[in-house]
């Protein structure tokens, strides 16, 4: 454990924004405890690798920085591996590691910011694959009694960018650990998905394992993902918004053109990025605050914005793109 007040957390948050904190570092499971009592408080939020947050002012009490590491195999069988990451695992060395020995099902999420214990918070997805896919359970921590508790597939109510963990219990739980169960062999590639098809032929690939599949996500994200350590971010700052038929029907009269999918029965999910850019937001900059130029759907940080001019930025988009389109966007990234 390491207690750490008052500090910077510029370079613990992707979008680089300069607020400062009581930062405590969590080692083991025990740390909880030793924390609580050093402090005297329980955790005001726990904080991963920052990749999907934005402090809009110096957040008060203490944070509970997830360090708890450890990759294992926790069961195998002719088919499967069961393996059992610590929470503070790096994601994406994570997906390499599990690459590397063959072990599929997670190619698709490569170079995902952010840590191991996030993964099941909002359900990452990218490129037609979710972590519910792979998920097999999760131990968590009660942070009112200090119990660890294990959670299955079924109470996590995994949705799109959605968990039990950003509503009923929110707040209430640190992820300690996840079991992800992934294929030692018939590996059930998902190529279907924006350019992954395109971009395997680009590099001449025509019979691709999961590691080919890995390079192609991530030639795909480089070329329009802003790289945090070069340009602030947190990925997406709004969700997809999913309508009902009938309203895409109505926006797509006006607008042939629009990027829509299916999204369950009666439902279409419209991208985001898509109805911004319409809006005339791609590229647009305000001071340090801005709109990526390659994607619309991602806020940026120059150098110095604060969280709030981040924020009342959104807060325009928002505004401005229900007035066009009629549809309300909902913030993807957690504001704090
Ligand atoms: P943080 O930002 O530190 O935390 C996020 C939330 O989870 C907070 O509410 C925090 O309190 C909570 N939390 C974190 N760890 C724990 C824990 N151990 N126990 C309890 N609560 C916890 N996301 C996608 O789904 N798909 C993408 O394709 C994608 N692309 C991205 C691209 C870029 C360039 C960036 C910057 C972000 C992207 N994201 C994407 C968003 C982000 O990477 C993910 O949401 C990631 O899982 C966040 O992990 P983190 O460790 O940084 O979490
Ligand atoms: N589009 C535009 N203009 C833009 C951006 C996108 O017209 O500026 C259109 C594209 O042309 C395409 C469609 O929107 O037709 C979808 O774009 P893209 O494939 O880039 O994906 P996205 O829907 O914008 C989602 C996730 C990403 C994830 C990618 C790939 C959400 C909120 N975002 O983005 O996740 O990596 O798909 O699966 O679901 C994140 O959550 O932080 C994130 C980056």
């Amino acid at each position: 454990m390491e207690l750490q007040p008052s500090i910077s957390l510029k370079r613990l948050n992707t979008f680089g924004i300069d607020v400062s904190g009581n930062v405590a570092t969590v080692n083991e499971i025990d740390d909880i405890g030793r924390i609580a009592d050093a402090t005297g408080q329980g955790a005001a939020f726990i904080l991963g690798g920052g990749s999907n947050l934005l402090f809009t002012k110096n957040p008060e009490g203490w944070i509970w920085k997830n360090e708890l590491h450890g990759i294992e195999i926790a069961d195998e069988s002719d088919e499967f591996v069961w393996v059992k990451a610590g929470a503070g695992e790096n994601w994406h060395r994570f997906v390499l590691h599990c690459i590397e020995r063959n072990w599929g099902g997670i190619e698709n999420l490569s170079l995902i910011p952010g840590l191991v214990g996030a993964s099941p918070m909002q359900n990452i997805g990218a490129y037609g694959v979710e972590i519910k896919d792979v998920f097999q359970s999760l131990e968590a921590i009660d942070l009112t009694n200090g119990v660890l508790r294990t959670f299955d597939l079924q109470e996590c109510a995994f949705g799109y960018r959605e968990s039990v963990f950003k509503h009923d219990l929110k707040g209430q739980f640190m992820i300690a650990s996840v079991t992800y169960r992934l294929r030692k062999k018939k590996h059930e590639l998902k190529l279907d998905y924006g350019d992954i098809r395109k971009e395997l032929e680009t590099q001449g690939i025509s019979q691709p394992g999961i590691a080919d599949v890995s390079r192609a996500v991530i030639a795909i994200r480089s070329s329009k993902l802003p790289d945090p350590n070069v340009l602030g971010n947190a990925g997406s700052f709004f969700k997809n918004p999913v309508v009902s038929e009938a309203i895409e029907q109505k926006i797509r009269e006006k607008y042939p053109e629009l990027a829509a999918y299916p999204a369950g029965e009666g439902l279409k999910k419209i991208a985001a990025g898509w109805l911004i850019e319409k809006a005339g937001w791609k590229g647009f900059r305000r001071g340090d605050a801005g709109v990526h130029s390659k994607q619309a759907l991602v806020l940026v940080n120059y150098g110095s914005a604060t969280g709030a001019e981040i924020w009342q930025l959104s807060e325009d988009i928002v505004r401005n793109v229900e007035d066009t389109f009629g549809v309300l966007l909902e913030r993807e990234v957690n504001i704090l």
